[in-house]
């Protein structure tokens, strides 16, 4: 099978992930924070290592306000929730993926909020002065994605977060796509609260993510009980992380997660970043009559901008079939696994013009090879020659 569904999720996980969970679960799996033995403590400092490590990547000072969540939905739910009150006024795009959309459109419409939906440029970008204009008085919470899932565009999110700042308002990233492809500076970029999964670039399971909170920001939880320490209190205790983290977390999948962590941190993110684009550049080149496929942001990457602001996906269309039949064939005639349809963004293919069928969406990782990318392309040259 040739894996090109990286955007969905990373597969295969590197190695050192298998092997951290599996030497995890097997000598240390009890529950943090909960009891004194030292299985307990080890399960703690793992944990509170695996902050440490996500703080450090994303450039954030203060790992103990690093909380684990279910994956990012579960942290985009928590902020947005936790934040926006009655009256307010929040800005988003449609570059959005349901995960912030659908919150924010539910609050919408139940008169919680008031909601300002930006449109994206022609380079599938958010233009930071239609930020800056879209700002009422009432306006509480910012809500971008860093990268798009279906345009693969890398968004100004420095230059927002200092419009963001300078008028007090509060800025929710959406790293979904970028964490651990692109480099994120939380201090420098003004982020007050930064959303990952930790199943994609992050390289770990299914079943991890997080919500760093800034310092200047409050969350008020959505999800109260057991944080181990502080028993005694009738309501959920004041301080992060355990504030945000009732329940016992997933530590099988936290230990997975701190394995990718480390690997990124060892590599380093540009270098991912710059293995991904040049596979995408790869793919399109070996694709022998790319006009015979509709092309969703990648002739433009490839050939003019040399793929710089965008990470390693694309999208095409070929007229004859639809995308989930084109999919299918690439499934079950060339063993290759893709995304085909409207990847929980449909105002992004709006944007696209690519809205209800949406695209075949093609995403490489950091285990992808170029005879990955090659085979695809020769499925398409095949595909398309009949
Ligand atoms: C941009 C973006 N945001 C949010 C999500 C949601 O991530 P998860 O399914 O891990 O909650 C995704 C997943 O595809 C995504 O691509």
């Amino acid at each position: 099978m040739i894996y090109l569904d990286n955007a969905a999720t990373s597969f295969p996980k590197p190695e050192q992930v298998y092997r951290g969970m599996d030497a995890f679960i097997r000598s240390a799996a009890a529950n943090p924070g909960r009891s004194g033995h030292r299985l307990a403590v080890e399960a703690e400092a793992m944990v509170n290592e695996t902050r440490m490590l996500i703080a450090r990547l994303m450039g954030f000072k203060r790992p103990e306000r690093v909380v684990f969540t279910l994956n990012a939905t579960d942290a985009l739910n928590m902020a947005i929730k936790g934040v926006l009150r009655p009256g307010d006024h929040a800005i988003t795009s449609v570059l959005e993926h349901n995960s912030v959309s659908r919150p924010l459109n539910m609050m919408e419409r139940h008169g919680v909020i008031t909601l300002t939906r930006l449109q994206a440029g022609s380079d599938h970008v958010i233009d930071p002065d239609e930020v800056a204009k879209a700002f009422k008085p009432s306006t509480r919470l910012v809500a971008l994605t860093h990268a798009s899932n279906v345009t693969g565009t890398i968004q100004a999110i420095g230059a927002i977060g200092r419009i963001v700042r300078e008028r007090n308002s509060v800025l929710l990233v959406d790293t979904s796509q970028s964490a651990g492809v692109v480099p994120i500076d939380f201090d420098s970029d003004c982020i007050d609260l930064l959303a990952f999964t930790g199943h994609k670039a992050l390289l770990g399971p299914t079943g991890t993510g997080g919500l760093l909170v800034g310092e200047r920001v409050e969350v008020s939880p959505w999800r109260e009980g057991g944080t181990g320490g502080d028993s005694s209190s009738p309501v959920q205790p004041s301080e992060l992380p355990h504030r945000l983290e009732g329940g016992t977390p997933n530590v099988f999948g936290i230990a997975g997660l701190r394995e990718g962590v480390k690997l990124l941190l060892d590599r380093g993110v540009e270098s991912i970043l710059a293995h991904e684009r040049a596979l995408i550049a790869e793919f399109y080149r070996a694709i022998k009559a790319p006009e015979l496929f509709n092309w969703y942001g990648a002739d433009r990457a490839v050939a003019e901008r040399r793929g710089e602001g965008r990470i390693g996906l694309v999208g095409i269309n070929f007229s004859e079939f639809e995308p989930a039949e084109l999919a299918a064939i690439l499934d079950e005639r060339y063993g290759i696994a893709v995304r085909a349809g409207l990847h929980c963004a449909p105002y992004a293919h709006k944007h696209l013009g690519s809205f209800p069928q949406g695209v075949v969406r093609f995403s490489v990782g950091i285990l992808s090879t170029a005879e990955d990318v090659r085979q695809a392309a020769a499925a398409l040259n095949e595909i398309a020659a009949g």
